[in-house]
């Protein structure tokens, strides 16, 4: 259907229209020009009115108004679209712009199912539905699920946008595919995921597989507390490490450098360091194990993993993620290299399949201008985990406190609606193809709209995220309803009481 026409000055990649019907921003339109059909995508769009131009007061406007009511030529529709490229090249997985502009006059038809379904909802199973088109709603639209385990993915937006809803309609799909999945669950979010392969767990940390540095980290010694940590680090020795009572071996060496004659003065510090081992030992008892030999082997291939972080301290989130992320590599690493004939390795792996691992709140672990663990072995894995299998994914409210090299390895990207400058800005520093018009749009997106790009879609989509209905409790709690039910309980109670008391009385 014939809805517009091309108007005034053309170029290959931008052109005007006059339409019958406002377009709206984001919709992705056909341009029927003489040497093939050109796939378009509304940028702007102006409403006009010829009568309501000039207006000087308020009875001028409402004359205006009444002419502009009766005359059908009044409003005016302008739209830019930009030109995406040759339809039937982009649905062959190829962008073409034409040499020479479409000529004005050449008809703008609306797209159909045939013209956008090839590519935003290819038939290949690695393609999986996460909603439809924000646009053209009729149209579904599909990610490549292998371009993110090979190449990763980045979710980013403000809170409350519908970040973790996309995590969750992921894990959903890599579910329903058999695929494992690892969710670092900061905040508690995923606990009531009610899907049928998730496999909740709380995650671990066996301080006798730390070094002394990292096990300072976990029991909340400060860094510039150079004695302790000098006390701590003698005192953890490989007999200690190895005992069978861990926590009262350590206890007791640290006790025992602390009497040194000669350090009368390491006395106190060394108290210190055994209230904190204390306090760390009774405080996180669930965390700290030593006698969890292998904390990689709660996580089940197959699985929508949800690893429990939202307990521990931010160092000790920051560690255990770390350590999580090195086995993992480790022993993708190790899986890989079994796979290959000649390989003599005889050294054993847990995972045989490609691993897909999801990063909450990426800016507290992978910070810009700061080392940390963690970040150590996620930038590793943004740069190696392609060759073994092992993706990452990560999903913060703070782009602009993310380190920019991990940011910029993330293949793929799903951005919703984001109003900060800084955020918008480094976005656009880490992905090249995001261009400055589908950047000015972030602000404009409501809760569940986004925008992907990079290699999991064929052309950069702008789409509505189907909402999971498998949670139990939204992230949004509902205060006004909890309240009323608490006063209503409460009421009960009362009255109960009062009749029981009552009762009583009459009984007596
Ligand atoms: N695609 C969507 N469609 C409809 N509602 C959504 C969608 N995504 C999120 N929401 C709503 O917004 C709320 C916040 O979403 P959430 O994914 O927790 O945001 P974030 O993780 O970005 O803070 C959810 O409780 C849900 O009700
Ligand atoms: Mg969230």
């Amino acid at each position: 259907m014939t809805i517009g026409f091309v108007i005034g000055e053309s170029k290959p990649t931008l052109i005007s229209a006059q339409t019958s019907r406002p377009l709206s921003v984001g919709e992705y339109v056909i341009v029927d020009s003489s040497d093939g059909k050109l796939l378009g995508l509304v940028e702007r769009s102006i409403i006009s009115s010829a009568a309501l131009d000039d207006v000087h007061n308020y009875d001028e406007a409402l004359e205006s108004k009444e002419i502009a009511e009766i005359n059908i030529r009044d409003k005016s529709y302008t739209t830019k679209i930009g030109i995406l490229g040759y339809l039937e090249q982009l649905q062959k997985g190829t962008s073409i712009v034409p040499a020479i502009p479409p000529l004005p006059g050449t008809p703008i038809l609306e797209a159909t199912k045939e013209d956008l379904g090839v590519i935003f909802n290819p038939n290949q199973p690695e393609w999986t539905k996460v909603g439809s088109l924000l646009r053209n709603p009729k149209i579904d639209c599909k990610i490549n699920l292998n371009k993110i385990i090979s190449r990763h993915l980045a979710i980013l937006a403000m809170t409350g946008m519908g970040k973790s809803n996309l995590v969750s309609l992921l894990a959903k799909q890599i579910g329903s595919l058999d695929g494992t999945l690892i969710i670092f669950d900061y905040h508690n979010d995923y606990f009531d995921l009610n899907i049928p392969k998730n496999n909740l767990i709380d995650a671990k940390i066996n301080p006798r597989l730390l070094d002394a540095n990292t096990l300072a980290d976990v029991l909340e010694i400060r860094e510039n507390a150079d004695i302790q940590q000098r006390i701590l680090r003698l005192a953890f020795t490989p007999e200690v490490k190895e005992s069978k009572e861990f926590w009262s071996a350590l206890d007791e060496q640290v006790a025992l450098v602390g009497a040194n004659p000669e350090r009368k003065e390491d006395r106190h510090s060394a108290d210190r360091v055994r209230d904190k081992i204390d306090d760390a030992r009774h405080r996180f008892a669930d965390i700290l194990d030593p006698d969890v030999m292998d904390p990689i082997s709660l996580i089940k291939e197959g699985r929508v993993n949800i690893l429990n972080i939202a307990e521990l301290s931010e160092k000790q989130a920051n560690v255990a993620l770390a350590y999580y992320l090195q086995e993992l590599l480790n022993d993708k690493k190790i899986s890989t290299l079994a796979k290959n004939p000649k390989s003599k390795t005889k050294r054993k792996h847990r995972f045989t399949s490609p691993i897909f691992v999801m990063i909450e709140e990426a800016h507290v672990f992978i910070p810009k201008g700061e080392e940390t663990h963690a970040k150590y072995w996620a930038s590793k894995i943004a740069r190696e985990g392609r060759k073994f299998g092992l993706g990452i994914g990560i999903v913060s409210q703070r782009p602009r406190s993310i380190d920019s090299n991990v940011l910029s390895q993330m293949g793929s990207l799903a951005i919703m609606k984001i109003v900060q400058e800084d955020d918008q800005h480094q976005i656009s520093s880490a992905a090249e193809s995001i261009s400055k018009d589908l950047i000015s749009q972030l602000t404009s997106l409501n809760v569940g709209d986004a925008i992907l790009i990079g290699q999991w879609v064929n052309l950069p989509s702008i789409v509505h995220i189907e909402e999971v209905k498998e949670k139990v409790i939204g992230s949004d709690q509902n205060a006004i309803g909890e309240w009323s039910i608490k006063n209503k309980l409460e009421n009960v109670i009362k009255e109960s009481t009062q009749s029981l008391i009552q009762k009583d009385l009459l009984l007596d």
